[in-house]
Parts: structure tokens; C-alpha cells; sequence
């Protein structure tokens, strides 16, 4: 049975950082459809060509090439138990094509996790940003930063800004948030799917309470 789960929530909510978390303790790769895209973008393909303006502009990139991408992504040999998703869904028909897929595959969206953290707090948050340039790990200015300024902890890879963090950029993602995406959280609480946790807590509080809250939901 493939089990796929998913962190819902606005840009800057803590999806990434608690993804890394999650999947490290339930062992399912981690799905993230911003970093493919930003992979394709640094591959130079086809697909990062095409993506490339949406994501500068902070818009969403078409459904049908989004979809698609992670069709492929989720029926690789590494997800025969499922994945954990980041940032996919994002519209209805995304959520609608995502349950299908997961059927087709032989699984389930088993609950969707929906980090809830208030706009203001997420300016600050993207706007201090930093992130290694290997792996993607994830830093703040001031409430996560690293041992040695400008490198990862974990494998000393320089610390850069995503170009998407600007604060013009920051405030149109936000905009797209609330206009294309924030209604997945009713479609999936109407499913019976939807966790609800507080985004705003340290860290480590928001790992425990998504812990708690998946508690009896994958077994
Ligand atoms: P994507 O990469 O998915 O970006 P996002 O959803 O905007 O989310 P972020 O990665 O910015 O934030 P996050 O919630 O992961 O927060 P993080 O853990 O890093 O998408 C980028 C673009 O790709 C989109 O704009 C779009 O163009 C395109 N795209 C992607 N998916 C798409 C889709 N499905 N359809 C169409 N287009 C798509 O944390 C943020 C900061 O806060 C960090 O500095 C961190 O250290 C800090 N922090 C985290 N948790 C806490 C905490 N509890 N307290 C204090 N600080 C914290």
C-alpha cells in the first residue's frame, strides 16, 4: 500500500523544514515539487524553461505540467510505500488529478497535514532565508542559523537566497496562496483528510504536534 501524505500551507510555513523531519522518522522520500522544479531549472530543461518565468514571477506553473511532473515522480521505484508531498497540491485540480494518481498507483492520500502560520510572521521568515546550495537545507537569520556564518551545518556547502525570496516576490506568493491554493484547506477537511497545526510554534513544538497528530493515521 503506497501512503502518500501532504503539507498543506502557505509559502514560508515550515513545509520544507518539517518535511525533512518527517521523512527522516516515516522513511518515504520526500517530495517536493519546488525543488524539482528549481532542479530543472538548474538542469536547463525542457520542463525548467518552461517553469522558469512562473516561478521568478511567483505565479503558479500550469497544472497539466505540474501534474505530470509529479506522476513521474511519485511512480519511481523509491515510493512503492509512498511519499511524503511538499507544495503539491496547490489548486483543485491538482488535489482532484493527486487522488486519482495515488489510486492508480495502488495507494491513498492517507492525511494531509496544514500548517497554519499568519502572513506577517511569513515575510519574516522567507525574507531571512538562507539555504545550502549542495542539499537545499534550510536556515533563518535569526531563528535557525548556522554554526559558521554563510555554511551548512550539515555538509558546509555555501548559504545562498532563492531568487523567489525577494519581498516583492514574497508578497505576490503569498497573494497566489490565498487566492489558488487556501481553499484545499476546506476540500480536504470535507475529505475527512485534514490535520490541523499550529505553524507558528519552535520548531521542534510543530514536530511533535504533526507527530501526534499523524499518530494511528498510517497504520
Ligand atoms: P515552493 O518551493 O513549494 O515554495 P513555497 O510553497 O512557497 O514554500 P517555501 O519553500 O517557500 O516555504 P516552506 O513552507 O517550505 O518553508 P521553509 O521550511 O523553507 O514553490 C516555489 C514555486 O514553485 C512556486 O511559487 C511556484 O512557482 C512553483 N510551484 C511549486 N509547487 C507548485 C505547484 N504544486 N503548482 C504550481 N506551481 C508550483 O521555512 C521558511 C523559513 O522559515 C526558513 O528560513 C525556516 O528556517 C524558517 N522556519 C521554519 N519553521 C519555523 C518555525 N517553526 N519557527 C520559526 N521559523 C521557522
Amino acid at each position: 500500500m503506497r501512503n502518500f501524505l501532504v503539507l498543506l500551507g502557505p509559502p514560508g510555513a515550515g513545509k520544507g523544514t518539517q518535511a525533512s523531519l518527517l521523512c527522516a522518522r516515516l522513511r518515504v522520500p520526500h517530495v517536493s515539487s519546488g525543488e524539482l522544479f528549481r532542479e530543472h531549472i538548474r538542469g536547463k530543461t525542457d520542463l525548467g524553461k518552461h517553469a522558469q518565468g512562473y516561478l521568478g514571477a511567483g505565479q503558479l506553473v500550469p497544472d497539466e505540467v505540474t501534474i505530470a511532473m509529479i506522476r513521474e515522480r511519485v511512480s519511481q521505484p523509491d515510493c512503492s510505500r509512498g511519499a511524503l508531498l511538499d507544495g503539491f497540491p496547490r489548486t483543485p485540480a491538482q488535489a482532484e488529478a493527486f487522488g486519482k494518481m495515488a489510486r492508480d498507483l495502488g495507494g491513498d492520500v492517507r492525511a494531509v497535514v496544514y500548517l497554519r502560520v499568519a502572513d506577517a510572521e511569513l515575510i519574516e521568515r522567507l525574507t531571512g532565508r538562507w539555504m545550502c546550495r549542495a542539499q537545499g537545507h534550510i536556515y533563518h537569520v535569526q531563528t535557525h542559523p548556522p554554526k559558521k556564518a554563510g555554511h551548512c551545518d550539515l555538509d558546509g556547502s555555501e548559504l545562498v537566497q532563492r531568487d523567489d525570496d525577494k519581498v516583492e516576490t514574497v508578497t505576490r506568493r503569498l497573494a497566489v496562496y490565498h487566492e489558488q491554493t487556501a481553499m484545499l484547506i476546506d476540500y480536504y477537511r470535507n475529505a475527512g483528510l485534514l490535520l490541523e497545526v499550529d505553524g507558528a510554534r519552535p520548531e521542534a513544538e510543530v514536530a511533535e504536534s504533526i507527530a501526534a497528530a499523524l499518530k494511528g493515521r498510517l497504520d
